[in-house]
């Protein structure tokens, strides 16, 4: 895949409504991103997919919606205000600033691991211009801000950096509310924020992003099972809302790089146009985390086993995803181009079609409702099977132009079905339902278009 494809997708997702650079009439501002219409309908629609089989369907999961806003010594008791960082080196040439464990990984696989000792910051030298670089320093990543209108060391508080601590945070209140026993799990999606000091490549790595996190508590002993099978379930979950299997890949973290609260980490990895880059981590964050908030607020956060009137803390495995992330993926295996175009209508023709191939559960539009005249009747039947088909579905009426291009502008933002409503319509009460990637067209009853819609779109 070419990074030229990522330029494509890029441009379309401008083009179309779906991302626009984040402030751009101020000149965008680094790394932040703004969903558009369509954005926003393919955004929620993978959030949905996602809440649909980790929670609705799962009667061990609920689901929760913490504050953004945490106490500080949450984040105390989580590591995260003396662990969170990453290291940094500045060039004194450029002044340009780097993240040091990348440049060291690009350094050491140029080499080929001919050093003998491992590679140092001395060894590396600015990718931009050549010069030299400053000593490693830690860098704190969590954005802070002021919580009141005092702007001093009291009143600072965090914008948190993962959502899991909103439901480590809940787990004895989600617990007992629900009346849930082990094994469950509490999933949650919301915004993270991250001071990176290196944001790139479009939605993937931001300062501002969205996170679907399940955290799945097990009885020690049983965690190293059950890791296994929420590992599958990453893969399965992609791949059955049409990822393409061969671009993904499991990678082992190995132990030396563990985070410091992980006994294993293994991540889903996705083939994007510049190389294979995480998607969605799972973790088996044994008891760290119930065991460190239960020492800092003192409040009790073990589990009664009714069964065997035991008390413990439970472990945790962690599937956690990025949903820009996601979005971004499942566009660029939808993304396809046809050279010389697939429509037989004349206009169509050595042009380069675009298709959005996006699951019909994932795609912004249902369908689109296409009247073959502006005129009566046509027109009055298109816009009531418009508004019948808006109660169940997001759809597009569009009058302007040839059926050719209406098709192909619906192609390339990924409408799974195109109704056209013809000179026939009137008579027999029927529509030709066109689909997306077969191009079959078939003619329907006007009021079995919906069932035949909802069948192909649920998941
Ligand atoms: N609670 C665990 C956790 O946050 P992580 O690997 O740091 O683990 C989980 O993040 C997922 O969040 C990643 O796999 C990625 O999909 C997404 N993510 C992390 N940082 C991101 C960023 N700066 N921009 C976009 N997505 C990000």
């Amino acid at each position: 895949m070419s990074e030229n494809k990522m330029d494509k997708i890029v441009a379309l997702a401008k083009r179309r409504g779906f991302i626009f650079p984040g402030s751009e009439i101020y000149g965008g501002l680094g790394s932040a991103y703004d969903y558009g219409p369509l954005g926003v309908l393919l955004k929620n629609n993978v959030r949905q997919a996602w809440w649909k089989q980790v929670v609705q369907q799962r009667d061990d999961v609920v689901g929760l919606d913490a504050a953004i806003l945490m106490a500080p010594k949450a984040w105390e008791a989580s590591g995260h205000l003396q662990s969170f960082t990453d290291p940094l080196v500045d060039c004194k040439g450029c002044k340009k600033r780097f993240r040091a464990d990348h440049l060291l990984e690009a350094r050491s696989r140029e080499m080929k691991g001919l050093k003998e000792k491992p590679l140092t910051i001395k060894d590396v030298r600015c990718p931009e211009c050549g010069g030299e670089l400053t000593d490693i320093r830690q860098f704190n990543m969590m954005f802070k801000t002021f919580m009141g209108p005092l702007e001093d060391a009291a009143a600072v508080v965090y914008l948190r950096p993962e959502t899991a601590q909103g439901i480590f945070v809940n787990f004895l209140n989600v617990q007992t509310t629900a009346r849930k026993r082990l094994p469950f799990g509490i999933a949650q999606t919301g915004k993270s924020f991250r001071n990176e000091i290196t944001p790139g490549n479009f939605t993937f790595r931001t300062r501002e992003f969205e996170q679907m996190e399940l955290e799945y508590f097990v009885k020690p002993g049983t965690d190293e099972e059950t890791f296994e099978s929420w590992k599958d379930f990453m893969l399965d979950w992609f791949v059955g809302l049409g990822g393409k299997k061969d671009h993904f890949r499991f990678y082992e973290h190995p132990k030396e790089d563990l985070s410091h609260y992980s006994k294993r980490t293994v991540d889903l990895e996705y083939e994007f146009p510049w190389g294979w880059a995480e998607l969605w981590g799972c973790a088996n964050r044994t008891d760290f985390d119930l065991k460190q908030h239960s020492q800092h607020s003192g409040q009790d956060l073990s589990y009664r086993d009714d069964a065997t009137g035991e008390r413990y803390i439970p472990y945790v495995i962690e599937p956690s995803l990025g949903l820009d992330r996601a979005v971004l993926a499942f566009l660029i295996d939808a993304y396809e181009e046809i050279e010389g175009g697939r429509t037989t209508t004349t206009e169509s023709n050595k042009e380069v079609e675009t298709v959005l191939r996006l699951h019909p559960a994932l795609a912004p539009i249902k369908a689109a409702i296409l009247p073959l005249s502006k005129k009566e009747p046509l027109v009055g039947i298109a816009r009531k099977l418009q508004a019948e088909l808006a109660k169940q579905f997001f759809v597009q009426y569009d009058e302007v132009g040839s059926i050719g291009r209406r098709y192909r502008r619906q192609d390339e933002i990924g409408t799974p079905f195109c109704l056209t409503v013809d000179f026939d319509t009137p008579n027999d009460n029927k529509v030709t339902v066109r689909d997306r990637d077969t191009m079959k067209q078939e003619r329907l009853a006007l009021d079995e278009v919906a069932g035949h819609i909802a069948a192909k779109v649920g998941r």
